[in-house]
């Protein structure tokens, strides 16, 4: 089949390389044409496990192209994707939709007859209403324009699999539409033969999917990160309280990684963006919960910034402070709202001097925060340094070696914030070792 995906980024660059891997003609469109210039070669703007492969794979083959043009888009196919971002507003806790908006205003009048647009982005719950008023102002046969809603679950730094194989997927159709559910499993065939669910609803339920599920997940990491912060006032241990909660199905280990809680492009934005529609539609009361989500993760980071305070001797002015992790999570260069930077950056303004390593985020971290230290070398971060922050789990630094770091370091002090240090294994190395959530 003929597909295009409108905006490649995160989603929209996997959901394309994704399509063609499954057999489809795909054109991925971009305004940014130096994103779509690297995606022609195979390269992806961002690091995203086996997505250069997938891209080169497909490009050479001629399978998947990338455009900067609406009307070449328009031209191309009779089914497409929205994957256009849909960040936070900067002055306020609801969704920005201009981009998706004007996405969709400038696609509309390229569009053959019997289009169907399929919506990946996240939206607050109400979306497809304003997008079926401005495909019908801008269409030229409302009538044979159908707008489908099938929200993305893919996780960063498993981008590809999750699209490739996804747990479940959601399709919510307009009342009435009797045609696009065919239309959608012919598109996903390959997908729904090897065993995904697909479950078939209205629009308004499947765009609250994406936020409810996302929602959700804030929710389990910071309920355990309120039991790290009563275990630290208790002198009880997390993570041994994670270990003992886990063996109940009904509460499961997964998603309940406590430390310093979470970030990226989704899950912070997602949780306010929830709490501001909620808010909008009268039903408020229903989701404050989730300010007390936002505000226990938030308060990770403070927490952290108070530890290394404390193992500074009462002030950080002019301490030496090595912050291993930049990237939100570990196995990503992605940055958005990353906790790491965050404290470091609190750090740096309480008047420390702070250098930052990370395997693979540091151009991203240098650009927006251009006034700390960098090296690319985890060992030179610690060396002469009087304390070291663990921020982001990635393997490099579980694997470090404490006994040869010890050597290094002026001071030897380690501060765990995501709990994955063997403690055992650093203090017989000679390190004074803290950890969120840990006596
Ligand atoms: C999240 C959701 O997991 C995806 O299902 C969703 O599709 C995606 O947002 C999206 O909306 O596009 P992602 O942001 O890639 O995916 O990352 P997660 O793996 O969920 O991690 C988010 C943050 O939570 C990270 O900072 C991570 O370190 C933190 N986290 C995660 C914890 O602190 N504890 C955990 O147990 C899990």
């Amino acid at each position: 089949m003929k597909l295009t995906i409108i905006g490649c980024g995160y989603l929209g660059a996997t959901h394309a390389a994704a399509m063609a891997e499954l057999g489809h003609q795909v054109l991925g469109m971009d305004t940014d044409t130096e994103k779509v210039d690297a995606l022609n070669k195979g390269q992806a703007p961002f690091h995203e496990r086996g997505l250069d492969d997938l891209l080169t794979k497909h490009t050479t083959t001629g399978n998947l192209r990338f455009t900067a043009s609406y009307a070449e888009a328009g031209a191309f196919a009779d089914v497409h994707f929205l994957g256009v971002g849909t960040p936070q507003q900067s002055d306020s806790d609801a969704y920005d939709l201009t981009h998706l908006f004007a996405a969709v205003r400038s696609l509309t009048p390229w569009l053959a007859d019997n289009t169907l647009i399929i919506g990946k982005s996240t939206v607050p719950v109400g979306t497809t209403k304003i997008l079926r008023e401005i495909l019908h102002e801008h269409s030229r046969d409302f009538a044979n324009i159908k707008l489908a809603w099938s929200p993305e679950f893919l996780r960063e730094s498993f981008a590809v699999a999750d699209t490739l194989r996804p747990d479940r997927i959601v399709l919510g159709l307009a009342p009435g539409d009797t045609t696009s559910e065919a239309v959608f499993r012919a598109v996903y065939a390959e997908i729904l033969r090897c065993g995904s669910p697909l479950i078939v609803t209205d629009l308004l339920t499947a765009e609250l999917t994406k936020s409810a599920a996302n929602a959700f997940l804030a929710t389990k990491i910071s309920f355990i990160n309120a039991m790290a912060e009563l275990c630290e006032a208790a002198g009880a241990d997390v993570h041994e309280l994670v270990a003992a909660l886990a063996y109940d199905t009904r509460i499961g280990p997964r998603g309940m990684r406590p430390g310093l809680g979470f970030g990226g492009g989704c899950l912070p934005k997602d949780v306010r963006g929830i709490i501001a529609r909620a808010e909008e539609l009268g039903a408020g009361q229903a989701v404050s919960f989730l300010r007390e989500v936002d505000a226990i993760n938030l308060r990770r980071r403070d927490r952290m910034v108070d530890l290394a305070r404390e193992q500074c001797g009462g002030t950080l002015i002019g301490k030496r402070i090595a912050v291993w992790g930049a990237a939100f999570k570990p196995d990503t260069d992605d940055i958005r709202d990353s906790p790491a930077l965050a404290v470091a950056d609190a750090l740096h303004r309480a008047g420390a001097e702070v250098t930052v390593h990370d395997p693979m985020a540091t151009d991203n971290a240098r650009k927006a925060f251009p006034h700390l230290e960098y090296t690319d070398d985890a060992t030179a971060a610690v060396t002469g340094a009087g304390l070291l922050l663990h921020l982001t789990e990635w393997t490099h630094y579980r694997d470090a070696d404490p006994a040869d770091l010890r050597r290094h370091i002026a001071v030897p002090k380690v501060i765990d914030g995501r709990g994955t240090l063997d403690r055992e294994r650093w203090r017989t190395a000679g390190w004074t070792h803290r950890a969120l959530g840990r006596p």
